[in-house]
């Protein structure tokens, strides 16, 4: 039903006009197309249907009250009172059959209550008077926000957009995303500044127990948004994790409708399809519904079935022209984090065809999170300084907005646990490691464990300092935290989205200098380097098997798999020649952090010392002990030469160096 017949169309026009109070009101074309603010509700087709429907509705008013009048009148110019009820008597006999009248509707109403309320929709509804966020509230999503205020713009000048230029205003869009992207805070922000009911349902609660009571309340639901549209000018429906009714139905055609959506690997949608039928019932309402938005409402309904029934009895030619369809102006928009999973159907042009991708937040992005919350959160002045906030929104790569509102949440209840008013940048630090890798466990090591753990971990960071150019040391820590005894923070120092080859091997012999420090000073490794073997692993398998950097360009990748499909890691390591490959990968890594660790014995060992003394060193102190250490020796340092291109930054690598739990080894 997204496209009407277009002659229904020129007819539905041509009612709509007659009823269009001021055709010069309409906004220009292009502002309803083009405009980057969102317009007034009151201003454009959305506020001109309700203005119709409140004079149509007054007019209604007018005639009920008209009819009262006069029957009160006719009541008293015939002698009688005016209250119709007036006189009646239940008699004596009331006594006896009242009491169980009431029982008898009492039993009827406890036993049908559950039923009448299971069909019911299980929307809550909100006013924009009752939302407070705006579109001034959503940060960090500019793209996001441009498309969102086209979209609205459309769906308020609805009529210009199908009047004039004859389209189809957009009915559904997906939004698609991470938890906690914003897609829920987005939606309502468009609710707010649409001015039209906002209907808000978790896909959740729709199912329900009873056979057929789930398709009942998702039809209910969008009963409740037609008829909002009808009374309002327009309505927004708000379907929150719609995966929970509208994963893929599976079986074969849920297979063969798949070429186009095939991105996420024709492997993965088998086995999607293959295991996922519980909500075929709920998909094909959800689809149906989605095309119901100009079902005809009761009334129209019941004044086609008089005009049908008398044009059975009028000659052909002089049959009454029944109206079409009056157009509800409805969006529904869902919110997901697992797209891939939906049904196919689900997307296709006319449902949810437009699809916003929530990406995480870019540095400009963080940053403006990152200052939009600390206007509410009580903060020290030294986190007013534009270098500390540029830094923290360096330091939140890969976080979403809510997990940079939850860090700024903990760092306030760091501050406050250390008896201060407001968080300061230490709590800042605190939080975020805290958050990340875990709290710390103090733990009280032997004298050669502690040893040993701090000289791992100086291993880690003389590596990183001598081979990672463009990367920044942030903490250094031989305090229990999680599994970890020991850890290395390191970052980019400025943002990055792409690695080259001499990068990762830098990576790996950063992460294999704890193990090669280990054997250079105790003649063996200990079961610490477990976890750093883990991250190692991985990128070397990844190198093997992904990004052609081990003499060969095969792609384990392109491989498909059945429903037992695995990552790349498994992919490499269960062909032997692969193995060999990642083996021979990392054996040289470790041989070439041996090599550089053993020509600067120094400052492993002045860092090793300081670890020892301190436990846990941040930022500027790691560098100045290398710095101290570097000034008493004879010549710079030397090492391998480093292939890190200055000033570059992330994916694939772990920024957290860790040391593996002994007893997991
Ligand atoms: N772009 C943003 N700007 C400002 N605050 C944001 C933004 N995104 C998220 N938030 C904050 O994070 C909270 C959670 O975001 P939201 O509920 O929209 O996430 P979501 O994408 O719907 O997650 P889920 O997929 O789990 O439902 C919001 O209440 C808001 O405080
Ligand atoms: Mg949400």
């Amino acid at each position: 039903m997204g496209r009407r017949d277009p002659a229904a169309r020129r007819a539905g026009r041509g009612a709509d006009r007659q009823q269009a109070p001021a055709a010069a009101a309409a906004p220009s074309v292009n502002t309803v197309l083009g405009g980057d603010a969102v317009l007034r509700a009151a201003d454009i087709d959305v506020g001109h249907a309700r203005e119709r429907r409140r004079q149509r509705r007054l007019a209604r008013v007018a005639v009920v009250l008209w009819v009262l009048c006069g029957f009160a009148w006719y009541r008293v110019l015939t002698g009688r009172s005016v209250n119709p009820l007036a006189g009646l008597s239940l008699g004596p006999e009331a006594v006896f059959w009242l009491p169980l009248l009431l029982l008898v509707l009492l039993l009827g109403i406890v036993t049908l209550l559950p039923l009448v309320g299971q069909g019911r929709s299980p929307h809550l509804l909100y006013r924009p008077e009752q939302i407070d966020v705006t579109l001034d509230d959503v940060k960090g999503l500019d793209a996001v926000r441009d498309e969102v205020v086209k979209t609205l713009n459309l769906f308020l000048g609805y009529a210009t957009f199908r009047d004039q230029l004859g389209g189809n205003p957009r009915r559904g869009i997906l939004f698609e995303g991470l938890p906690g992207t914003g897609k829920t805070h987005m939606a309502k922000a468009m609710a707010r500044h649409a001015g039209v009911p906002f209907l808000f349902v978790s896909a959740t609660s729709f199912q329900s127990m009873w056979y057929g009571m789930t398709a009942r309340k998702i039809r209910s639901f969008f009963r409740a948004l037609r008829k909002l549209a009808r009374e309002e000018g327009g309505a927004i429906g708000f379907i929150e994790e719609i995966d929970a009714i509208g994963t893929s139905r599976g079986g074969v055609d849920g297979v063969a409708a798949t070429p186009a959506t095939a991105s996420g690997g024709p492997g993965g949608r088998r086995v999607e399809a293959s295991i996922s039928s519980g909500t075929g019932g709920m998909v094909n309402e959800l689809l149906v519904q989605l095309q119901s938005f100009d079902v005809p409402a009761f009334g129209e309904r019941a004044w086609g079935r008089v005009i049908d029934w008398l044009n059975g009895y009028l000659p052909l030619d002089h049959q009454l022209h029944k109206p079409p369809p009056r157009y509800n102006n409805i969006l529904v928009i869902a919110a997901t984090n697992r797209a891939d999973a939906l049904d196919p159907a689900l997307l296709r042009p006319g449902r949810f065809d437009r699809k916003l991708y929530f990406d995480l937040p870019n540095k400009d992005g963080r940053r403006e999170l990152i200052d939009y919350f600390l206007v509410r959160k009580a903060h020290h002045p030294e986190l007013d300084d534009p270098l500390r906030r540029e830094e923290l929104a360096h330091l939140t790569f890969g976080y979403t907005p809510v997990m940079i509102e939850h860090l700024l949440d903990e760092a306030l209840i760091w501050g406050l646990r250390s008896g201060r008013d407001a968080m300061r940048w230490v709590d800042v630090s605190q939080a975020k490691l805290s958050e990340e890798i875990g709290l710390k466990q103090p733990v009280t090591y032997t004298p050669l464990e502690k040893e040993m753990v701090a000289t791992h971990e100086a291993g880690h960071a003389v590596a990183a300092y001598l081979s990672g150019v463009g990367r920044r040391l942030e903490v250094l820590s031989i305090i229990k935290r999680k599994d970890a005894l020991g850890l290395l923070a390191h970052n980019d120092t400025e943002e990055r989205w792409t690695r080259t080859r001499s990068e990762l091997e830098a990576f790996l012999r950063i992460a294999c200098a704890g193990m090669a420090a280990e054997e250079l000073w105790f003649g063996e490794s200990t079961t610490g380097p477990g976890g750093d073997l883990v991250g190692a692993t991985n990128i070397a398998a990844q190198m093997v098997g992904a990004l052609g950097m081990a003499n060969s360009l095969v792609s384990y990748v392109a491989m498909e798999e059945g429903l037992n499909d695995r990552n790349v890691v498994a992919r490499v390591l269960s062909d032997t020649e692969g193995r060999e490959k990642v083996d021979r990968i990392l054996k040289e890594a470790k041989a070439a952090a041996k090599e550089q660790l053993d020509g600067n014995r120094l400052l492993v060992e002045a860092l090793r010392d300081a670890l020892i003394e301190r436990e846990e060193l941040i930022g500027d102190e790691i560098v100045e002990v290398l710095r101290l250490a570097e000034a008493d020796l004879p010549a710079p340092p030397t090492g391998p030469p480093s292939g890190l291109l200055p000033n570059r930054p992330a994916p694939p690598a772990p920024a957290v160096e860790d040391e593996g739990a002994p007893a997991t080894q």
